[in-house]
Parts: structure tokens; sequence; C-alpha cells
């Protein structure tokens, strides 16, 4: 008998990750979710666990900012024998405030989690999924990809690599059986920081407001779709849609304006 496959989801104890492991299991997937380890991790699980009694559900709490991390996630799944057919690289860490008020080491965990870790689990869980029938990869980068967005450049800077590294290697997978899906999200009230920027920037990034679960339900769909880049909300679109007609110094000016009132 054909081995269980699973979706395999970065940060899935909290906000967007969390809301991918519950929609994929109301769509019938086995899920593998991996975060801190911290007790609310355990708890997702185990509310999953017993409200899906015909599913699998299995976590590992790991930091994804320790180099050895997803080496580790991949020997824990080859032991387990858990065959992953989706692998949602979500976990990432945002902040905003000027460069030089946090220290270098902020960053580097910061890089190590948005962007290195990403491209490890890519590269190590790669083989397994391209040897069977179908396969889907979601890596979540962030409207702020699209932009240079001062006070907040090392986490625009990261989630920009997340969109050229997925777009280039979707096109370097075509014709095997994965697919790369990059997910471009604007606001999503997750937790306390995005819940306050939200309320600082006002109107703007209210309408462009998505739930998890609605980001999560929408990428999902997309996904299946075959879509490459996945923008949910018609204001994120439509914003993007403007900003390409917006000269560059004056883009980066509003932009520099309305992250210095979001400086923490
Ligand atoms: N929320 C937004 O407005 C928004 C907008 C655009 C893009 N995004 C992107 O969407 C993704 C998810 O964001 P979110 O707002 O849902 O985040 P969140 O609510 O802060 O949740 C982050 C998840 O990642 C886990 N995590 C954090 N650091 C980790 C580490 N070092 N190792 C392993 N797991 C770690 C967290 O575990 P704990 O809960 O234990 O800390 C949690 O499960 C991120 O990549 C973010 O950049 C978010």
């Amino acid at each position: 008998m054909a081995n269980k496959t699973y979706a395999l989801i970065t940060g899935a104890s909290n906000g967007i990750g969390k809301a991918f492991a519950e929609e994929c299991a109301a769509r019938g997937k086995n899920v593998l979710l991996v975060a801190l380890p911290e007790p609310k991790l355990e708890e997702v699980t185990n509310q999953l666990s017993s409200q899906y009694t015909d599913l699998s559900f299995h976590h590992l709490g790991i930091n994804l900012m320790e180099q050895g991390a997803p080496r580790q996630i991949l020997n824990w799944c080859q032991e387990k024998g858990y065959v992953v057919d989706l692998l949602i690289n979500n976990a990432g860490l945002g902040n905003s405030g000027p460069f030089v008020s946090r220290p270098s080491e902020f960053y580097e965990g910061q890089m190590q989690l948005n962007m290195v870790s990403l491209v490890s689990l890519t590269h190590l869980f790669l083989p397994m999924m391209m040897s069977l029938p179908k396969a889907n990869i979601i890596n979540v980068a962030s409207m702020a990809a699209f932009y240079d967005i001062p006070f907040k450049g090392i986490y625009s800077a990261s989630k920009k690599f997340v969109l050229s590294f997925s777009r280039s290697l979707n096109k370097e997978l075509e014709g095997s059986s994965v697919s790369i899906t990059v997910l471009c999200p604007a606001s999503v009230p997750t937790n306390p920081d995005v819940m306050l920027r939200e309320k600082e920037l006002g109107l703007m990034a209210r309408l462009s407001s998505r739930s998890p679960q609605q980001v999560a339900q929408y990428t999902l769909d997309k996904m299946l779709q075959g879509r490459q880049v996945v923008i949910p909300g018609f204001f994120p679109r439509l914003y993007k849609r403007i900003g390409t007609v917006v000269p560059y110094r004056a883009r980066l000016n509003i932009l520099a304006k309305q992250f210095i009132k979001n400086s923490k």
C-alpha cells in the first residue's frame, strides 16, 4: 500500500501557518506541523487530531534559526516514513525600525529564518517530492517583496529574495512533478505587532487586510489552479498596480514616511 502523504508547514502554531494547517485538514490532508518548541504547537496539533479523527497530524518543535534545523526536519520525516507532497515554507520574522537600532545578531537570525532555512528545506525535500506524481511548494513572501522599504529594509529584501528564488526555481522545475507558488500577502492580523502596525498605517492597511483563513483558502485554491504568484485581496493588487506608475523616489518617500511612524 502506498504511504500516506502529508503537508509539511513551518510556523504552523500561529497565524497564517496555523490557518494553512486548518485549511489543509479541512481539505482532507494529513499535516506535519513545525514551529518553535512552545506548548501551543502541541495544542494546535491536538486540536486538529480531535477534530479530524480520520487524518494524521504530527508536530516537531524546532528553531529554524539554527543552521542544522532543516536537516533535522528531513531526518524526522525519513525516520518516521512521512512522505511530503506539499511543503509550505511559512515561518518568518518581520520588524520595523531604524536599521542600527537592532544588534546585527537580530538580522542574522531574521535572514537565517526568512531565507536560508527556506532554501535548505526546499533543497532537502525536492528529491522526495520530485519522485511523486504531483507535489507543490508554497513559499511565503510578502507584498513587501515588491518594494524597497526604509525602516524595514532587511525584511523587504528577504522577501524579494523569496519571490525571486521561487520564480526562478519554478521555471527550472517546468516539466517536473513539482510546482512552486509564492504567496505575497499584505496585512494579515496574526500577532500583536501586525495588529498595531495595521492600526498605525490606517485606512490603506485596513482595506488591504485579510484574515489568516482567507489567505490560506485563497492561496490553496490558486495553487491548485497553477498560479505562480498569489496576492490575496483586491486592494493589495490595486496598490501594486498603482505603485508601478508612481516614480521610484516618490514611492520611497511615501514608504519611508509610513514606516517611520511604525518604527519600534
Ligand atoms: N502577518 C502579516 O501581516 C504578514 C504579511 C506578509 C507576509 N507575512 C509572512 O507570513 C509568514 C507568517 O507570518 P505570521 O504573521 O502568520 O507569523 P506569526 O503569527 O508571528 O507566526 C509565526 C510562526 O512561525 C513560528 N516561528 C517563528 N520563529 C520561528 C523559528 N525561529 N523557528 C521555527 N518557527 C518559528 C512561530 O512559532 P511561535 O508561535 O512559537 O513563535 C509561529 O508558528 C511570515 O513569513 C511573514 O513574514 C505576514
